[in-house]
């Protein structure tokens, strides 16, 4: 036996490769690795072999690159070539709250923990990138996809991706953060340019794609589908080669979103590094399994073969792709991950329960009192649809999902009946590419029953919590398509109006992740913001409902009045012209800067609940703020603290903000922008301080000319308070 295992010595390599080598540094791994790859392994890895994977080098032992959406769980797996299921049945896993939600907990630790869990998820599932977190600005409440993103405020938005970029890498796993960029609605998504100024482009679209890669550092970014200075954004050089690679320096890989890229020449020379598609022609419809068809496949490959192209740009994405592969599928300093852990739920729950915003609460309707409250009445359609399902490329297939009807019955004492009627129907339907929520949801009543059945119960209750809002269908909060208006759908105005008469004691929860219409505000003693809360929505609503979580979450974006209130549709630029002589649609962001609270403050639109707006059970009291100086050097900095005490009976959390304003400018400034924020635990009498060091940073505007950031010399305000239009202390001081 022994003689036949004898290998003859010039057979035994004397040094492991340094590819190998996972004591090697990784820039050294990828160089040996890149330097032993044929031109055609090197095209192999730059473009997709199956739905979701790419081909790493077999030859070497390099392994495959696998991708997930993303962004609030791992997608269940589908066919090699199909969007159909695989039918595995191991591959269910935790709904964490939509990144909506996240963001309006305004805590950068809740980020932290959404990132460990769900990267241990990927890992789990064996993945390597997860296609997500998603930043791209709220910029209209019509975006199908808002709820996918991190709000309107670009300093929110950074704050809150970092951390979660940074904990989903620490598994291993890549973050591929997206859509970059200006991928700011649904409608057109494949042939609106958009059309905007630098200002706007620096100050409120990239900061939080900057912030994901040079302070996250994230190892992939995600291009976007429409186009900008028109260029699609797959192969924009503007945004991929100058700012992205070059401003930023980022050494990650840019993957197409599916089906992005349009144009080999292009794709090569302006920074696309791994192609991935919809349908295998790389673009979204066309012939199956056909990924040699890619723009970054055979077509490439004979560009430089007949000498049309160098091999420059092939090495450079190559190597992009090589240093994603070895900062995840191969490196094996990473555990297994784990999947549907007792822990992941309770951070689902606990993500819920700190994001849900208690929007009106008179004569403190809320929390129920269920010593005095037996008879509870649930009436809405979302109060049993499963929102899990739906929505596009975020749909998923979870373990389990808590409804608010069931959440509220399992958290009630024994002496509390909680009844329900529908009140409405809305989107019966419960299937995303073959998963199925199994739920009946059909209803023969016709509208004027089903309110007339509704209010009977309603009058006969102790307490009444309506549960609406939009859901994952089409044209709601789904992707590929837009809204049609801000009012709610399938008639619920007319149902929350009879209830309301009906009952005093009552309560509107409303789920969805953009804003809505509410002409009924007056007439509701109580409304939250719950969102899409994933697998413990249920838990999380009745946690907030009934009182045993203290409501801590604030808008991240306006709710306006009506949809002329926002600024993309005042100034008539959404959703753009299309051009007589070809399918693109031009979208001029003529609001520019202008984006949100920065729109509604700046022209003085008194929005209906604004952005930072969010109550507590308890109440806090804002003492005076105060600067450690009345003058900063342009290097220097200034601390700024305010005492808050909770004045109220419970222990509740504050979420204090800093907004700065730069009265005397010679460029227009918003009226004021969010540069600091602080969430605050505090006792029943307890006072705490929240301290912000502003920098020069904080102060500037970006100046188009010049191509930088400029803060000018001379005064400032810093107003302090518990939302954008709730200011409670102000103070001055000058930059010198
Ligand atoms: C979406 C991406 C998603 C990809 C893969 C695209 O249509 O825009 O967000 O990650 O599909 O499912």
């Amino acid at each position: 036996m022994a003689a036949l295992l004898a290998l003859p010595a010039a057979a035994i390599p004397k040094k492991r490769p340094v590819y190998t080598d996972p004591s090697a540094p990784i820039e050294q791994r990828v160089e040996d690795a890149l330097s032993r790859m044929t031109l055609e392994e090197k095209v192999a890895i730059i473009h997709a072999q199956s739905k979701f994977s790419s081909a790493g080098v077999p030859r070497l032992g390099i392994p495959e690159l696998w991708t997930t959406d993303g962004p609030h769980g791992i997608r269940p797996e589908v066919l090699w070539d199909e969007w159909d299921q695989a039918g595995w049945t191991n591959d269910s896993c935790v709904a964490f709250p939509a990144l909506t939600c996240l963001a309006a907990s305004w805590d950068p630790e809740m980020a932290l923990m959404y990132g460990t869990a769900i990267g241990e998820e990927a890992r789990y599932r064996g993945k390597d990138v997860l296609l997500g977190p998603g930043v791209n600005i709220y910029r209209t409440p019509l975006n199908g996809r808002n709820f996918e993103y991190m709000g309107e405020d670009p300093y929110l938005a950074s704050k809150m991706v970092v951390p979660y970029v940074q904990a989903l890498q620490n598994n291993g796993v890549a973050a591929c953060v997206k859509h970059y960029a200006l991928n700011n609605n649904e409608v057109n998504r494949h042939t609106t340019n958009v059309i905007l100024d630098d200002r706007a482009l620096y100050e409120i679209y990239l900061p939080a794609f900057k912030a994901a890669v040079q302070e996250g550092g994230a190892w992939s970014i995600m291009a976007a589908y429409n186009l900008y200075g028109d260029e699609h954004l797959c192969h924009n050089k503007r945004m991929l080669n100058d700012i992205l690679k070059g401003e930023w320096g980022f050494d990650g890989a840019v993957i197409s979103d599916w089906g992005g890229v349009h144009d080999t020449p292009q794709a090569i020379a302006n920074g696309m590094d791994l192609e991935f598609g919809s349908w295998t022609n790389g673009l979204s419809a066309g012939t199956r399994n056909a990924y040699d068809n890619y723009f970054l496949a055979k077509p490439y490959l004979d560009l430089i073969r007949s000498g049309k192209v160098g091999t420059d740009e092939l090495d450079d994405k190559a190597r992009r792709v090589l240093r994603l592969i070895f900062r995840t599928a191969m490196d094996s300093k990473y555990g297994y991950g784990s999947l549907c852990s007792d822990e992941h739920y309770a951070i689902a729950r606990r993500i819920g329960d700190e994001g849900i915003v208690l929007l009106k609460n008179d004569k403190a309707t809320l929390p129920v009192d269920v010593a005095k409250a037996k008879k509870i009445l649930v009436v809405g359609e979302n109060a049993i649809k499963m929102m899990t399902v739906g929505g596009g490329s975020s749909s998923l297939k979870v373990q389990h999902e808590i409804s608010p009807l069931d959440g509220l019955r399992a958290a009630v004492p024994a002496d509390v009946t909680v009844d329900f009627e529908r009140g409405y129907v809305g989107d019966v339907t419960g299937e995303y590419n073959g998963v199925t929520t199994g739920q009946n949801l059909a209803d023969s009543r016709s509208p004027e029953q089903l309110i007339a059945d509704a209010v009977a119960k309603a009058a006969d209750a102790d307490f009444v919590i309506f549960f609406g809002g939009l859901n994952k269908s089409a044209g709601q909060d789904c992707e590929d398509a837009d809204r049609a208006g801000l009012e709610l759908p399938y008639g619920q105005d007319a149902v929350i109006e009879a209830l309301a008469a009906a009952n005093p004691n009552f309560a509107v929860v409303n789920i969805s992740g953009n804003a809505v219409a509410m002409p009924w505000v007056k007439k509701v003693p109580a409304i939250v913001q719950a969102w899409f809360l994933g697998s413990e929505a249920g838990n999380s609503i009745a946690d907030v409902l009934l009182g045993a979580v203290n409501p801590s979450g604030k808008l991240p974006m306006t709710f306006p009045v009506a949809l002329a209130d926002n600024g993309a549709h005042a100034t008539g630029s959404y959703p753009g012209v299309k051009r007589a002589d070809s399918h693109i649609v031009d979208l001029e962001y003529k609001e520019g800067i202008l984006v949100g609270y920065r729109w509604h403050d700046t022209k003085k639109v008194k929005p209906l609940f604004a952005f930072g707006h969010g109550l507590s059970y308890t109440d806090f009291a804002y003492g005076k703020a105060t600067a450690d100086a009345t003058e900063m050097a342009a290097d220097g900095t200034i601390t700024i603290t305010v005492p808050v005490t909770n004045t109220g009976a419970r222990e509740g959390e504050e979420v204090v903000q800093l907004y700065i304003s730069d009265p005397k400018c010679t460029v227009m400034r918003p009226a004021k922008e969010l540069k600091g924020f602080a969430k605050l635990k505090l006792k029943p009498g307890e006072t705490r301080e929240a301290k912000f060091t502003v920098k020069a940073d904080d102060l500037s505007y970006f100046d188009a000319d010049k191509h930088e950031w400029v803060a000018e010399p001379g005064q400032f305000i810093a107003s302090v308070g518990a939302a954008s239009d709730d200011i409670k202390s102000t103070l001055k001081f000058n930059l010198k």
